[in-house]
This record gives C-alpha cells, sequence and structure tokens, in this order.
C-alpha cells in the first residue's frame, strides 16, 4: 500500500514486537535510535531496511562489523564451522589459533581468555586486579563505559547534580535496581587530567587495585587522550602499585591491529577485547601478563562461562584477525583514513553553512558534536554538545540514507569506500543546510 511514511513497515514490526519482547528491542540502547529500524539485508558497508531504504552503515552493529556485512572471507569460515560441531565445552585447536594470533598482535597479551560479552571480560579483569594486588578499590574515569553491570555502571551518564564538583568526585549509580554499595568500591576521576589524578592517588592509592580506562573514550563523544595522558597513567599507577587495564573493547581492532596500546606505545597490565574481535560474532576476550592472567587456573580467582571459546564465534574471529593482519594491517589503515576523510569532509560543511559542529575521534571510530567549543577533550566538555541539535541532525541524515549510533557516532569499517565518504559528507551538505535555513 502505497505510504508517505518511509519508515512505516518498521514501525508497525516494532508495534508488533513490543506486544511480546520488551520494548520491542534487544538492549535499550536500541529503542534510542530515531526510529529503531528493521532490516532484511545487508552487504559490504550498506545495509536495506525492511521498507525498502539503503543506508550506509556507520552503526556497524554497535563496533562489531570491523569487515563490513558478509565479508566472504567471514561467510566461508563461518560456513565451514557451520557444519562442523557447535559447541564442545572442551578444548579445539581454534582457541589456540585465535589466542596465538592475539598474543603476537597485542602488545600486553601474554596470555588471552575467551568469553562471550564485553561486559563480562571486564567483570573478569576487575577480579584478577583485585585478586592480585590484594587491594578493594577500582578507579575508574567519569564517562567511561565498562558494560552494563553493577560493579562498573557508575559514573558513566547523568546530569551535573550526579558529577558533583570536579575536585570532590562523586560516584553515582547509573540504574535503578543497581546494588547500591557499588560505589563503596570505586573511586572516580575525571579523564584526561593527570594532576587532579595524581592528587587522588597520592591519597588513596595505596587502596586502589587498578585504574581502568578506555583508551579513546568512545563511549563519551570519542574523546582523545591528551598528549602524554596514557603514559601519565602508566607511570602513575607503577608508582602506587595498581594495575593499569585498557577496557579496549572498542578501540582493539578497530584503532590498530595491536589496540590503542600499540598506537599509544602504552602497555596496560590488563586489557580487554570484544566487538570487532569477533566480527560480528558474539565473542569477547581478556589479555594481559601471564602471572595475573594464570591465577584464573592456579591462583583460585574464580571464573567461568558455558560458551567460552565457542568455535563458531572462533572461526569468525580467526578470518577477522587474518583480515585485519594482512598486508601489514592495511584494512584498518584504510578505514582509519575513511574515517578521517569522513570527519574533514562534515566539519568543513558544518562551518560552511555556519553550525557550530566538532567531529572527535580516531577515524574507524568518530562522533559528531554541536558546540561551541573548539575541541572536545573531556566528558563534561562533551556534556556541554546541544543533544537538540544533534537529534535534529540524526533525524534528517538518517532520510539521507546515513545510519549512525543515536549518541552521533559513527563506525568505519574495512570496505567502507571513497564512494561511501563522498556520498556521507554530500549528506551532512544537504542536513546542515537545512539545519542552517
Ligand atoms: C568500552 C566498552 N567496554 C565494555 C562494553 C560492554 O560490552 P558488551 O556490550 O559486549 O557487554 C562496551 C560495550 O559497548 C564498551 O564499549
Amino acid at each position: 500500500m502505497p505510504t508517505t511514511d518511509r519508515y512505516a513497515t518498521s514501525r508497525a514490526m516494532i508495534e508488533r514486537a513490543r506486544k511480546s519482547l520488551t520494548g520491542g528491542v534487544s538492549s535499550p540502547f536500541r529503542a534510542k535510535f530515531p526510529v529503531p529500524l528493521y532490516f532484511q539485508d545487508a552487504h559490504g558497508p550498506r545495509a536495506i531496511d525492511v521498507d525498502g531504504n539503503e543506508y550506509i552503515d556507520y552503526a556497524l552493529a554497535w563496533g562489531p562489523l570491523i569487515l563490513g556485512h558478509t565479508h566472504p572471507k567471514l561467510v566461508e569460515a563461518i560456513g565451514r564451522q557451520a557444519s562442523r560441531p557447535h559447541c564442545y565445552g572442551a578444548q579445539h585447536e581454534l582457541e589456540i589459533a585465535v589466542s596465538e594470533k592475539m598474543c603476537a598482535m597485542v602488545p600486553c597479551a601474554e596470555r588471552v581468555e575467551f568469553t562471550s560479552s564485553g561486559s563480562e571480560a571486564v567483570q573478569a579483569v576487575l577480579r584478577l586486579a583485585r585478586a592480585y594486588t590484594g587491594r578493594n578499590l577500582i578507579l575508574k574515569f567519569e564517562g567511561n563505559y565498562h558494560g552494563w553491570l553493577d560493579s562498573v555502571l557508575l559514573s558513566y551518564r547523568g546530569g551535573a547534580e550526579d558529577l558533583g564538583p570536579i575536585d570532590d568526585l562523586r560516584v553515582h549509580l547509573n540504574s535503578k535496581g543497581q546494588v547500591p554499595n557499588s560505589v563503596e568500591n570505586v573511586v572516580v576521576a575525571p579523564w584526561n587530567d593527570l594532576e587532579r589524578l595524581k592528587r587522588i592517588l597520592d591519597q588513596r592509592g595505596q587502596e586502589i587495585a587498578a585504574v581502568i580506562t578506555e583508551p579513546v573514550v568512545c563511549n563519551s563523544g570519542c574523546l582523545m587522550p591528551k598528549p602524554g595522558f596514557l603514559q601519565g597513567l602508566r607511570t602513575l599507577t607503577r608508582e602506587c602499585g595498581a594495575l593499569l587495564i585498557f577496557d579496549e573493547i572498542i578501540t582493539g581492532f578497530r584503532m590498530a591491529t595491536g589496540g590503542a596500546q600499540s598506537v599509544f606505545s602504552v602497555t596496560p597490565d590488563l586489557a580487554t577485547f570484544g566487538k570487532a574481535l569477533g566480527g560480528g560474532l558474539p565473542l569477547s576476550a581478556f589479555a594481559g601478563r601471564a602471572e595475573i592472567m594464570e591465577l584464573i587456573v592456579t591462583g583460585g580467582v574464580g571464573y567461568g562461562g558455558t560458551f567460552n571459546g565457542n568455535p563458531l564465534s572462533l572461526a569468525g574471529a580467526l578470518a577477522t584477525l587474518e583480515e585485519l593482519a594482512a598486508h601489514d594491517g592495511a584494512a584498518l589503515a584504510h578505514a582509519n583514513a575513511m574515517g578521517l576523510a569522513i570527519a574533514k569532509g562534515i566539519a568543513a560543511s558544518a562551518a560552511e553553512y555556519g553550525i557550530p559542529a566538532v567531529v572527535n575521534g580516531f577515524g574507524a571510530a568518530l562522533s559528531v558534536h554541536f558546540t561551541k567549543l573548539a575541541e572536545v577533550r573531556s566528558y563534561r566538555d562533551y556534556l556541554q554538545s546541544d543533544q537538540q541539535m544533534l537529534a535534529r541532525y540524526l533525524r534528517l541524515i538518517l532520510d539521507e540514507g546515513i545510519y549512525q549510533l543515536p549518541d552521533g557516532r559513527m563506525y568505519v569499517s574495512a570496505v567502507h569506500t571513497q564512494r561511501e565518504v563522498d556520498q556521507t559528507v554530500e549528506a551532512a551538505r544537504k542536513v546542515f543546510a537545512e539545519m542552517a535555513a
């Protein structure tokens, strides 16, 4: 039936879904898109919704699709594995192949362990850090996301009243139903601010088991670390005997084949990986120094997971890592170059129409901000971005066939090409023209 609503079928489907699937979505984050779309197909960098609209996909399943959709090597690897046993709950060779690859690629990885979600991987490294140091407190940074579980869903979002004064940060809960005393096990610090961190560590450093950080804060506006910040973290954690944990669930196998740690030449004690690691299959991992990692087998640190080391996911991971490692990491170099071209193009188009915008990020992960600030370097800068303008931009650019995350983030894959870059920048120009009118 002809309709003027280009999203009519998606809207009808979510109405139907709401009667059986809570809120109509499998993750509440997905309800935040301007229109929660249903997809019928996707290839490479493009996806087609059930109304037949085609998009350049910059959501990429919230990060995993580093090789785009249905990459032939991945399809072939999963297909081969699909006709073999799906789960052993025991050892098989793919575990060795992928962990060996990770040890070769990632500087901190002397040992690797697989699990299913990023949230689980984070819990494992925090437990390891507490066991290894015999200390309880974890220092996390405001605005950093480390999964949805009680121990870390803290000081991630909230208004200025939650944040408190920058020199006296309060840890605050981010969910109803969260165990209230989660806040007692965590100290929070402003990100990209070594001076303030030093002051906190001078007072409480001896109680802190680990400092955990996203090396680039992709979850709050793709904040890049100031020169020396990550190096400073390394020095300060060593001085007080705390471990340094990089949460590379996003940056790992997206920023570079060795993760952000290889780009910034800072090797943490432990790191977490997920998303791009499986290329779209459910897989995460943690890795780090052997003497710490081995505690989960020999040191009495509790850990488990029925689906850990799942063969189908590991087949996907092996194909993904092989593709990313080929030709000296050309795939990620390309993804990052395409992303930087998009960032430049969007920023220039915004300037052309007098729209105050900043595009942050490292290329394969970007974030569009509407702000009068010259740069967005801290979580508090990020919170100043104009959310209404962003919502309008996202709604308009969706109509132009650009699909990006509801917080303004864009992920770029190894199969986005100059054609996608040009089309995206042109779409942004058109939207800015309308916003400026
Ligand atoms: C940096 C970071 N850590 C942890 C997680 C949690 O991963 P998952 O959603 O797989 O549980 C995410 C998810 O977005 C993340 O971005």
